[in-house]
């Protein structure tokens, strides 16, 4: 069954000229990827993190605008200390490889969250990427760090209240477009898509704000499992949803 379940998407399955702009990944399930091999968590997050560059890679080569992951979230602090090490050391791995490609590859990076209690070294490896790659116009990759919807909303709420407070803002004139501005997504058109994969149905605290019109694609495969070909059947099952934002 799984086999006509996952059949092979192709690119011919995908209209090239209709591709999302935005698509946003939950990168869930690395813990049990790595369960049902015997094997520690920490080498489900390594899988992830290479399929986190397979995918990182061929969504630049379809010339998608942005791809944003969820890689640490506020909560995720809860973890044992060597997991999140572990965690904190892979990105640390991928910002040095990424320092060595980006000007070919032209991919700008951005971090959503508040990096503040990374460690120091990590915080300036995030930076120095953000630097160096701000003129590129090529694939936008945003890694959510320590990243909660809900903190990013109360964040700005309390951003917007200084700058009324300041006199630099005004309560009676804020639109939405004014409080999207206060949000670590700050001029990145919202997410087009959101693919979580793992079987779970959940929106876990990611993009609240930003996903009010995203559709969703849900699949039981697990993160490190997950192909270019598993990406391509997300975007032809969203070519094929009709978006109506709230009109008929
Ligand atoms: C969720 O799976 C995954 C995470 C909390 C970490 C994601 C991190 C990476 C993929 C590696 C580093 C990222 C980059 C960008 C290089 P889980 O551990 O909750 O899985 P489970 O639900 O099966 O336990």
């Amino acid at each position: 069954m799984a086999f006509f379940r996952r059949r092979k998407a192709k690119f011919s399955d995908v209209d090239m000229e209709h591709l999302p702009r935005h698509v946003a990944i939950i990168m869930d399930g690395n813990g049990r990827w790595a369960k049902r091999r015997g094997l520690p968590r920490k080498a489900g997050h390594a899988a992830g993190a290479e399929t986190f560059r397979t995918i990182a890679t061929f969504a630049k080569e379809l010339g998608l605008s942005y791809l944003t992951v969820y890689a640490f979230s506020t909560e995720n602090w809860r973890r044992p200390a060597d997991e999140v090490a572990s965690i904190m050391a892979l990105l640390e791995k991928y910002l040095h490889e990424a320092i060595q490609t980006m000007a070919k590859d032209k991919v700008k990076m951005a971090f959503f969250g508040d990096l503040s209690p990374l460690p120091p070294h990590l915080q300036a490896l995030c930076r120095e990427t953000e630097e160096i790659s701000k003129g590129y116009e090529g694939c936008q990759v945003n890694i959510c760090l320590n990243y909660g919807g809900r903190d990013e909303l109360v964040r700005a709420a309390k951003a917007f209240a200084l700058d009324c407070v300041e006199g630099r803002a005004d309560p009676g004139h804020l639109t939405q477009e004014a409080l999207g501005n206060y949000l670590f997504s700050k001029g990145v058109p919202d997410p087009d898509l959101i693919i979580r994969p793992s079987g779970e149905l959940r929106v876990s605290n990611f993009l609240l704000w930003q996903s009010a019109y995203a559709e969703y694609y849900f699949t039981d495969v697990l993160w490190p499992d997950f192909t270019k070909e598993d990406f391509l059947r997300a975007v032809s099952a969203y070519q094929g949803r009709s978006r109506r934002y709230g009109g008929v």
